[in-house]
């Protein structure tokens, strides 16, 4: 009796391994740990903070649906325009870096439901006497993070229409902004919800918008071989229609961005212990006076 019900389990389960081996039976099909890439340099989407965490919107975004979804994060910081090149080799499973919905880049790779969206901010130094008309003529030189949609647009619409500016490409947001402050160049652009944090610590004004209206997605590999989309969009689902996506949105667009190294030492850990919790807390702390 028992050796013959034994016998039958086995048979199961042979007939089972077999299934798996066939590819008609598989394990649940969200990854196990997803590589995200990003260009850490885009306050309030991504930085780094005094303690080397990576902060910022697209950051604790990617944090709290890994959680809610079950699998493991790790966070590469790679230069914005080795990123689709990263996912392409297979270095990176998906970036998050405030990345535009673009026809070029759907051609290399999927993207996700968009989750934000904002147009291209012009800036200049404070003293500077620039407007939005003058700042993109005149032999004017213009800089812009490289591989992104605002280098695209006055290589496109300046440079290949011949007016006269001398376009300069930076690795990092950073350098760009770094640049500019110092004189070395006369204008910075970039994408307004960024152009807005780097106004507010740094000697610079934004004289004027382009407006591209762009949208923001997380992209994967094209074809989603590793069928990450699916596990995301859901996640961001469940984010959105929770109290967490206000508190994010709060905290990152409406708080002080120069308390984050304090408001995380103190809340990060609720990370892995209570979302809602550590949403909650890091708006209240973000936004106090
Ligand atoms: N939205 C622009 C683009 O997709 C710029 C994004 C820059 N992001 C960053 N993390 N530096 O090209």
């Amino acid at each position: 009796m028992i050796i013959n019900k034994l016998g039958k389990n086995i048979g199961i389960l042979i007939i089972i391994v077999a299934l798996i081996a066939m590819g008609i039976l598989s394990a649940s099909a969200a990854p196990e740990k997803i590589i995200i890439g990003t260009s850490a340099d885009w306050p309030p989407f991504e930085w780094i903070d005094a303690n080397n965490n990576f902060v910022g919107f697209d950051m604790d975004l990617m944090k709290i649906i890994a959680k809610i979804q079950g699998y493991e994060i790790e966070i590469q910081d790679i230069g914005f325009d080795s990123l689709i090149p990263a996912l392409q080799s297979d270095r990176i499973d998906l970036m998050a870096a405030g990345a535009t919905l673009t026809e070029e880049r759907l051609e290399v790779a999927d993207a996700s439901n968009t989750y934000w969206s904002g147009s291209q901010g012009v800036m200049v130094t404070e003293e500077s006497e620039l407007n939005i008309a003058t700042a993109l003529i005149g032999g004017k030189s213009v800089g812009a993070q490289r591989g992104t949609t605002q280098a695209d647009w006055l290589e496109e619409n300046l440079v290949q229409a011949d007016v006269n500016i001398k376009l300069e490409l930076y690795e990092t947001n950073d350098l760009g902004i770094m640049d500019l402050v110092n004189g070395r160049i006369d204008v910075f652009v970039a994408d307004t919800p960024a152009a807005e944090a780097f106004v507010k610590n740094n000697p610079i004004k934004i004289v004027g918008t382009i407006n591209t209206e762009e949208e923001y997605v997380f992209y994967v590999q094209k074809g989603d071989p590793k069928e990450i989309l699916p596990v995301i969009n859901e996640g961001l689902a469940k984010v959105q229609q929770s109290p967490i996506w206000d508190n994010l949105v709060n905290a990152y667009f409406m708080g002080d961005l120069n308390k984050i190294s304090d408001c995380y030492a103190e809340f990060g850990d609720l990370l892995d212990k209570d979302l809602e919790a550590f949403a909650h807390n890091l708006s209240k702390c973000m936004m106090a006076d």
